[in-house]
């Protein structure tokens, strides 16, 4: 339903933002004029309510994220049984801080142009957090408890013809129902479809390519109808099948007749197609125009890829036939300092961030991604499993998930395929995350249910769970019933998995789990489980995990060493809000330290190693720890390279401290024991350490060496002088005039000659004229109370990024950072 219309902003009106038309189907996107309240009346569903006082707000919308922090916001006294705790203690923190829980409505008056007798409406919500009852002019519509997932309602018998239409939506978060922060309100977008009575539903499409070879493709597409003529006989669908400059490359003509009922079965030919992958995300868009004699009823686009998919025992995963291990990363559904609030552009830079990483796949734990984040991922190349659930029947949280499994599992897997079984980023889907059912009896029916309704509605994909109950996952069928069998750490027992399981291969759906605070260095290096510290952080040198967890170079092996291990999705890409394990009860600790990018979107130095094993196609150079340490002259201070070349040399102020070679010797077969962990055996075959030297201010150099012993690149790190001016560098310079593109602006505390001052905290301030205004910020510092939406904040080890966003008016925004002793950086941004 995308392309092919022209869209018009209807501003003046005032009625939408954004609206658009086809001959026969006009869509709009519900984002202005709404009005919020945090309190909870009955009468608000009414037609005469008068809801002017209430805050004016913009949808997509998390009520939550402005916070103010609190303790109080969250606290569960409870014992996390899959982190080992026996006893409930009080979790600080858990799901954010941040006052997600309670009831919160929205109200929006709309007109729907040209909607009368015989027009057909939807609503369609890509999520709404949680518990959502719809009302509109004055009736209730539906509910949907499932805060995830896109749903839609027929509203045609609600509307009013030629009038103002009142949708009212009550909103209510339960206490203790998310382990990690979910986000409050219409945090994604509302659309509303007006088409003729004969019609294309919502996702009534399904397009497959089954059949794909150089010279052509054969693309079937299923397109349902509803004629609400109780007669078919006279209608017939037209389809052409556009490449991506919109040259029609096939097309075809059907007629329904009494034997399809109400489906179009169609098959076209591609000639040469253009396969999607990775590296080269080619879509194709499916144009039907759905005629009633020799009316036009309806028109609707189907966006897809010609890939195929393939998964061979014992040999892996197959992308158009080439073997692909999974460079996988979990993310959660959050933008950090944005909150749940779905924002094309920060979705966009997410992908392009983990891209560069080398990511080549992005796991949506545990649930449903947004429309933006499929589409994004669609059209810039990443694989995509996309999550159900984190509960079913039984209970992580009291308030989770398994309250509505039993009535609507089955309804939330099938609008998540529905959704997007069409988009070839989507190559798997997964049933659930480490339910407590692994180890019941009879608990595999569950998963062959769910993974039944995944093959019913979608044969051409793969099915997942991620378990981390090897014990009794291997043992009692549930494992085995699963096409794929996903393993949640514990990658020690994959041999053990591999002999038992008769599927033959392994994927780690969750891996690693390695903690980390950027910039943060913690000593003696040595490697720790749930380490504690006084500030609350833990360190960058990627040696600590959780009780559960491991190291990213534990995981790195078995994918390199064992054939039949397909990959893995490391927890996470990004730091999320909640989860400050294994600050379980430390507040203000209250978001999580595992992500291999903080929260603010700043690589850790942890984001390095992985590039380097990762990304094959640009070299990293990258040395740690930074060279400023106020304190530690004259102490050991190991310094670490990640780098994908084999040898290099290090120089501490110009003196050799001798070259290191990584060390293919150890093997997943050699390593893994006690006393190899502790030695970092595996990380000498991926990381150059130097565990002795000693620090002393100034200079570390690395000269790296190729296979060859050529010496190929070399990078040099300072400790820094004096603060003295901040330096800014936007990921974008260049922004659309649609008053919600952003730009992120990486702001550090330089020194004169730029080295980065790694310790500083002092607070920047940030002002915005022009263009644009400023929108959010985030420092990265997991224990930081401050608010993301207050116009200064605090560096963390020396950075911070701001958040610009454009307005809808053309222009310059000048962007100025300023802090007390240091000289301010005004940055210019263009809207356009
Ligand atoms: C896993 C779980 C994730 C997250 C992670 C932290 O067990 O699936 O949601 O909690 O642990 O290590």
């Amino acid at each position: 339903m995308k392309k092919n219309y022209f869209a018009v902003i209807l501003l003046s009106l005032g009625f939408w933002s954004t609206a658009v038309f086809a001959q026969s189907r006009s869509e709009w996107l519900l984002e202005k004029n709404w009005k919020f309240t945090r309190t909870d009346e009955p009468e608000f569903t009414n037609v005469k309510y008068n809801d002017s006082k209430w805050q004016n707000v913009i949808v997509p919308h998390d009520w939550a994220i402005y916070g103010p922090f609190s303790a109080n916001n969250d606290k569960q006294h409870v014992a996390i049984s899959q982190d080992g705790q026996k006893e409930a203690s009080e979790h600080a923190g858990r799901t954010g801080g941040l006052p997600f829980v309670g009831v919160g409505w929205y109200r929006n008056k709309f007109r729907v142009p040209g909607f009368n007798k015989g027009k057909k409406a939807s609503i369609i919500f890509d999520g709404a957090m949680s518990n959502a009852t719809v009302y509109l002019n004055g009736k209730k519509v539906g509910f949907w408890p499932y805060g995830y997932n896109t749903f839609h309602f027929d509203i045609t018998e609600f509307l009013e013809p030629g009038e103002e239409n009142i949708l009212a939506v009550r909103l209510e978060n339960f206490p203790e129902s998310s382990r990690w922060y979910p986000g409050a309100g219409l945090y994604r977008n509302v659309h509303v479809v007006m088409t003729e009575t004969a019609h294309i539903p919502v996702w009534g499409t399904q397009l497959t390519t089954p059949v794909i070879h150089k010279e052509f493709a054969k693309v079937n597409l299923k397109t349902k109808v509803i004629t609400g003529a109780g007669n078919v006989a006279g209608f017939h669908l037209t389809t052409e099948i556009k490449d991506a400059d919109g040259k029609v490359v096939a097309s075809t003509k059907t007629l329904l007749n009494k034997y399809n009922e109400d489906t179009f079965n169609q098959e076209l030919l591609v000639l040469n197609p253009q396969l999607w992958d990775t590296e080269h995300p080619v879509l194709y868009t499916a144009v039907s125009k759905l005629y009633e004699e020799n009316e036009l009823r309806d028109e609707y686009s189907t966006t897809f890829g010609i890939r195929s998919i393939e998964i061979i025992p014992n040999k892996g995963f197959f992308l158009n036939g080439k073997r692909t291990q999974f460079k996988g990363v979990c993310l959660h559904h959050d933008l950090g300092p944005l909150g749940a609030a779905v924002n094309d552009a920060a979705i966009r830079r997410q992908i392009r961030i983990m891209k560069d990483m080398g990511v080549n796949a992005i796991r949506t734990s545990h649930n449903m991604p947004a429309p933006e984040f499929v589409k994004a991922c669609d059209e810039m190349g990443m694989m995509l499993m996309a999550e159900t659930f984190d509960e079913w029947k039984a209970p992580k949280q009291k308030n989770g998930y398994h309250k509505y499994f039993e009535e609507w599992a089955e309804k939330d897997v099938v609008n998540l395929i529905h959704h997007y079984r069409n988009n070839p980023s989507v190559v798997m889907w997964c049933i659930g995350n480490e339910v407590p059912e692994q180890g019941m009896l009879g608990a595999a029916k569950t998963a062959k249910f769910l993974q039944d309704i995944c093959f019913r509605e979608d044969p051409t994909r793969f099915v997942t769970q991620g378990m981390d109950q090897p014990g009794s996952v291997i043992n009692n069928n549930f494992a085995a019933t699963m096409q794929v069998a996903g393993f949640n750490y514990r990658p020690f027992v994959y041999p053990e998995a591999y002999k038992k399981l008769p599927q033959q291969i392994i994927l780690g759906t969750e891996t690693a789990s390695t903690i980390s605070s950027r910039g943060i260095y913690k000593f003696p290096v040595i490697r720790r489980a749930m380490p504690i510290y006084e500030d609350l952080q833990v360190s960058s040198y990627d040696v600590e995990h959780c009780g559960w967890s491991d190291l990213p170079e534990d995981n790195f092996i078995q994918h390199d060493d064992l054939p039949y291990a397909i990959g893995e999705f490391v927890w996470t890409g990004f730091d999320y809000l909640g989860e400050p394990t294994p600050y379980y009860t430390n507040w203000p600790s209250h978001s999580s330290l595992f992500g291999i990018v903080d929260l603010a979107g700043i690589p850790k130095d942890r984001y390095y190693l992985y590039r380097s094993h990762w990304n094959t196609a640009a070299n990293t150079l990258h040395i740690l720890p930074s060279w400023n340490f106020r304190d530690r002259a004259g102490q050991t201070t190991p310094v670490f390279v990640y780098t994908n070349y084999p040898t290099a040399e290090l120089f501490i102020n110009g003196k050799s401290q001798g070259k290191k070679t990584k060390d293919t010797t150890f093997t997943v077969y050699n390593t893994g024991d006690k006393k190899s962990l502790e030695d970092f055996d595996r990380q000498k075959r991926y990381r150059l350490m130097w565990m002795d030297t000693k620090y002393k201010p100034g200079a570390v150099k690395v000269v790296a060496y190729d296979a060859k012993g050529n010496a190929v690149e070399e990078k040099e790190i300072h400790t820094a002088g004096k603060p003295h001016h901040l330096e800014l560098k936007a990921d974008r310079t260049q922004l659309t005039a649609n008053g919600k593109d952003l730009s992120f602006v990486l702001v550090s505390v330089v020194d004169k000659d730029g080295n980065l001052c790694s310790e500083d905290t002092r607070e920047i301030s940030f002002k915005a004229t022009g263009a644009g205004k400023f929108h959010a910020v985030a420092n990265g510092n997991s224990a930081s109370l401050e608010s993301f939406q207050a116009p200064k904040m605090k560096a963390f080890s020396g950075q911070l990024t701001a958040i610009v966003k454009s307005e809808e008016k053309q222009g310059v925004v000048y962007f100025e950072a300023s802090a007390k002793g240091l000289k301010s950086t005004v940055l210019k941004i263009e809207v356009k």
